[in-house]
């Protein structure tokens, strides 16, 4: 677990307040902040998860399963970088704009 759970009620109420429904998730580890995000976005919400280690995701994987909010997470086992240029393009194209915010401790491959 990265997040902190107070950090995960912030995020879970930011989330919320701006009705987030496409996210993106940089480093799932267990999946501790992935579930708040998808108990915290509504229904037909998406979020792009991606971590190398799938390993790890699935060890999170049955909590997850649990909450009955696997269906909207689209994990990528993958480093960040490849992805996020791929879904930048995407973006381009469609003529999307968003806001990302990256709260990291290292930096992002
Ligand atoms: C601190 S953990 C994430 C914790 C998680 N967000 C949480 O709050 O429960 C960092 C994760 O980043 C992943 N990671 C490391 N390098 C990465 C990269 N280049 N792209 C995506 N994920 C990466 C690691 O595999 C690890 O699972």
């Amino acid at each position: 677990m990265g997040t902190s759970p107070d950090v995960g009620q912030l995020m879970a109420m930011l989330l919320k307040l701006v009705d987030a429904r496409k996210t993106i998730e940089i480093g799932v580890f267990t999946g501790y902040s992935l579930l708040l995000t998808a108990l915290s976005i509504p229904d037909d919400g998406k979020i792009t998860a991606i971590d190398p280690s799938r390993e790890s995701y699935e060890i999170g994987l049955p909590i997850i399963r649990k909450a009955g909010v696997e269906h909207k997470i689209n994990f990528i086992e993958s480093k960040a970088l490849p992805v996020l240029d791929k879904l930048l393009e995407d973006m381009r194209k469609k003529g999307v704009s968003t806001l990302l915010l990256l709260m990291l401790t290292s930096p992002i491959t």
